[in-house]
């Protein structure tokens, strides 16, 4: 458990979590039900897109109220939200990884910023309580060796997916400005663990070294990444639920920044497989050099801190893979291939 300080002081009841069949949204819901965090009912809702997978929390499935839905569907979100009393609204869902975004910019737009924002007009007209807004730090765009985003940073972001974030979190907090409606945004790093969608670079490198296949590393493999486990990012935003500042931006941060090609290899030396499957190829467009965030707001105001060693954290990480093939290749199945067949074949 990351370590929070402060008593709770929020009161929370009915949490609509969007997005909590996917990676992060999933580990927030495991965590929610299964260690009673709210008195009242956590509803998901999500779109099962080809990231949403209902197996990741169907464990709690009797626990839960799961709704099938897009959050652009403003008559089907109006409904949720007053049907099941929500006070809370907890905003994972989201078209999620850069590299789908060159390739089909649109749905980010859609999904991202008109999805948000249908979000988060109806949970205003509706009198929601709290709206938590989950983004992340690729809204600052990239750094170079020195240095980290603070929440006064500049947005300056470079591919479609962050461009689309940044845009929804300028509403929110337009939001939270004009009308006082009770909103807060936090900016998360990488992050990694289980139930992540094999497209990411960790479970692709894993489940490729696993297969015996080259590891397509893009660039030189120089980039930097800071990397925090799912477990510290839920850990962080119960302390944001409970005490965090409404209209308030909080940085989380892993700590752990690592070149991507260093993660590769140490994926490579768990699993006994050799260097020679690592393969560099054309670089991603617009690749942003290095991310790094500064937790020291969550850390001084809420006394968070990430508690999970990045080694032990990987480790854990590949065991689950190894252990869960079966998930990894039900996910894979179908329109993944389509994509994925796009974007390597043609390297
Ligand atoms: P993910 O792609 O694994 O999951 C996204 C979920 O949203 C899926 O379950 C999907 O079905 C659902 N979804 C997509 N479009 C939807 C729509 N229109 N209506 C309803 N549901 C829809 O993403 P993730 O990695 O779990 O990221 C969750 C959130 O955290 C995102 O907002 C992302 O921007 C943010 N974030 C991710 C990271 C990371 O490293 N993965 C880091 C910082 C912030
Ligand atoms: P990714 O997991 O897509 O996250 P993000 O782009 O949101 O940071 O990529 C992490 C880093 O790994 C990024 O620098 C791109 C790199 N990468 C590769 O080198 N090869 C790959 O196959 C993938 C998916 C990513």
């Amino acid at each position: 458990m990351s370590i929070h300080s402060k008593t709770p002081t929020r009161k929370l009841t009915n949490v609509l979590v969007t997005g909590g069949a996917g990676f992060i949204g999933s580990a927030f819901v495991r965590a929610a039900v299964g260690e009673h965090w709210f008195p009242g009912k956590v509803v998901v809702l999500d779109a099962l897109t080809y990231a949403g997978n209902f197996e990741n929390i169907a464990d709690f499935a009797d626990a839960l109220t799961f709704i099938h839905g897009d959050i652009c569907d403003a008559d089907m979100v109006e409904k949720t939200i007053s049907t099941h009393q929500i006070d809370t609204v907890v905003h994972f869902a989201a078209e999620s990884h850069v590299d789908r975004s060159i390739l089909g910019p649109m749905v980010f737009t859609r999904t991202n910023v008109l999805g948000t924002h249908t979000l988060l007009e109806m949970s205003r007209r509706l009198g929601v309580r709290l709206f938590l807004h989950i983004s992340t730090d690729e809204v600052y765009g990239s750094l170079g060796e020195e240095g980290s985003f603070t929440e006064l940073s500049p947005l300056n972001p470079t591919s479609p997916y962050a461009a689309s974030k940044a845009a929804a979190d300028l509403m929110v907090l337009a939001y939270a400005r004009t009308y006082g409606f009770p909103a807060i945004v936090t900016r998360c790093s990488n992050n990694y663990g289980p139930y992540q969608f094999p497209e990411k670079l960790i479970p692709l490198m894993i489940i490729h070294a696993l297969r015996g296949m080259e590891l397509p590393v893009y660039g030189d493999g120089m980039n930097i990444r800071d990397w925090i486990h799912t477990r510290d990012h839920v850990g962080a935003l119960r302390c944001i639920l409970s005490s965090g500042r409404e209209g308030e931006i909080y940085n989380i941060g892993g700590g752990n920044q690592r070149r991507n090609i260093d993660i590769v290899r140490a994926i490579l030396r768990y699993l006994g497989k050799p260097e020679s499957l690592v393969r560099f190829v054309s670089d991603r467009p617009g690749h942003d050099r290095r991310y790094a965030v500064d937790s020291a707001k969550l850390a001084s105001e809420l006394g968070w801190r990430p508690v999970v060693p990045f080694e032990e954290g990987l480790r854990e990480t590949i065991e689950w893979y190894v252990r869960n093939e079966p998930w990894w290749r039900r996910v894979m199945d179908g329109e993944y291939q389509e994509y994925y067949t796009r974007q390597y074949l043609k390297r």
